[in-house]
């Protein structure tokens, strides 16, 4: 995306040369030309311009407002116009001001005076309205099914490592050993989230307020339904002053769009906190490091780094959107032509992100399983399991609790781990401790015991996987 401020050179000084009334006598100062324009960003609607353009002149004919013969010369010359923006002929500089003006502009080039017609009954306010609607509604649809394919790489690192256990933390402390692919499956859980809170949002994005004119409605008896219809909207706005100045569905999308990348952050710091030397969980295969300029041994987590370091600018996107809205009266305000850089910025982001994010997953992420496994065996992890294992003979857990902090002390002044006890070493601590106390804290044991719903048994991880799958289908 161009985001760069235009430079003013390009803007020309014929006062006729303007998209608005002739009450203008002089031209616009080059510097305000360029400062007023957005067509340097907002060209990136022109298809969803076309097509609303086009649903718009079908109504005109529909409603006998425009002869079909027109109509149907308007609509070839929005084809054109798309054609020649496909093939990078139509390069619009910023004396067109916006992509709505460069669009009339090209079209009464094309076919004339007919061309003039178009923008019967509507103004840029509705049109621009309707257009971030339908770029938002098609955005949306593709970044759900990104999710879907980063939530199926997700599953499919989860079925290779339903047996490889990681230590689980809490406060980054060592808690209790997990299976990595329930470990895993909690990101999908987030992302099923992500896509079904897109879902919900495309509902209220799905509303046509094309038709209702500047802020007032318009004299002509034009039939909202119908183009409603023909783009696909599920609705209509049902109040004009509302309609034209609404973005609470931007503000809605930038709020969801800011959780994926939280939730891609979080993932992002683990992989990064995992291949670093002291963790050693993970290796990063080649095709998804980086090197260093200088340090020839270093191989660097880039990818997951970039990631969480763009959440930054969604964030502030999101931020930005509520403050412009924030003052605004009604109806629309020229600061509402700030909400597309945001809007396009973080889709752009998200976009690269979950496809950076599932490549990873896919190719990038070589677990060292025996690392993992001497990390479960060689910490405290299992003490819990000592203090169920007292409780489920009846020792009341706080003071079973207590038990077992005093063993772990006696351990580590001794430099032991609680597998390595002698059987009447445990039993100075409690007479109930049996052989089975081996078996119980063995760290796999540990694990499986966790079968309670939603826990990181692999009875449990094995049903959450069939799940995911078949959400995925
Ligand atoms: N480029 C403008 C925008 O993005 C289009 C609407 C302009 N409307 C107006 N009344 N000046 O908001």
């Amino acid at each position: 995306m161009a985001s760069s401020f235009p430079s003013a050179s390009s803007a020309k000084a014929d006062p006729g040369d303007q998209p608005w009334s002739q009450r203008f006598e002089s031209a616009l100062n080059p510097v305000i030309a360029a400062f007023n324009a957005s067509i340097h960003f907002d060209i990136a609607l022109i298809e969803y311009d076309l097509t609303g353009s086009q649903a718009h002149v079908q109504m005109l004919t529909h409603t006998g407002i425009l002869p079909a013969a027109e109509a149907n010369a308007i609509t070839e010359g929005l084809e054109r116009i798309r054609q020649e923006y496909r093939q990078g002929q139509f390069q619009p500089g910023i004396e067109a001001e916006d992509v709505h003006f460069a669009v009339e502009r090209r079209l009464i080039e094309l076919i004339g005076d007919t061309g003039k017609k178009l923008h019967t009954g509507r103004s840029r306010n509705d049109q621009v309205g309707t257009d971030i609607r339908l770029y938002l509604r098609d955005q949306i649809h593709q970044i759900r099914h990104q999710i879907r394919q980063f939530q199926q790489a997700l599953v499919s690192l989860a079925e290779d490592h339903i047996q490889t256990l990681i230590p689980g933390y809490t406060h980054l402390q060592r808690a209790q050993p997990v299976s990595l692919a329930h470990h895993l499956l909690a990101y999908f859980e987030m992302a099923e989230r992500d896509w079904q809170r897109l879902g919900e949002i495309q509902q209220r994005v799905n509303i046509s307020p094309l038709g209702l004119g500047a802020l007032a409605g318009t004299p002509f008896p034009i039939d909202r339904h119908y183009t409603a219809q023909q783009l696909g909207f599920r609705d209509l706005y049902r109040n004009s002053l509302d309609g034209v100045s609404d973005r609470d569905f931007a503000i809605e999308f930038l709020c969801a769009a800011s959780l994926i990348m939280v939730h891609l952050s979080r993932l992002a710091e683990e992989v990064i906190l995992w291949a670093s030397e002291e963790f050693g969980f993970v290796k990063l295969s080649d095709s998804c490091a980086t090197g260093s300029s200088i340090m020839p041994q270093k191989k660097n987590p880039d990818v997951p780094e970039l990631v969480r370091g763009k959440s930054g600018r969604v964030f502030g996107h999101l931020q930005s959107l509520l403050v412009i809205m924030k003052g605004l009266p009604l109806a629309y305000n020229k600061d509402l032509q700030e909400d597309k850089e945001a809007i396009f910025d973080s889709v752009i982001t998200v976009k690269a992100c979950l496809e950076a994010m599932t490549i990873l997953l896919s190719e990038g992420l070589e677990f060292q399983v025996s690392r993992l496994q001497a990390a479960v065996g060689e910490d405290f992890s299992n003490a819990t399991d000592v203090a169920d294992y007292l409780a489920a003979k009846g020792v009341p857990f706080r003071d079973a609790y207590n038990i077992v902090g005093t063993l772990v002390k006696a351990c580590l002044a001794e430099g032991k781990l609680l597998k390595d006890l002698t059987l009447p070493e445990w039993q100075r601590f409690h007479p109930q401790f049996t052989e089975n106390i081996y078996t119980a804290i063995a760290p796999e044991q540990v694990v499986a015991a966790r079968n309670s719903f939603g826990g990181t048994g692999f009875e449990q991880v094995q049903q959450a996987i069939e799940v995911a799958r078949s959400q995925l289908h």
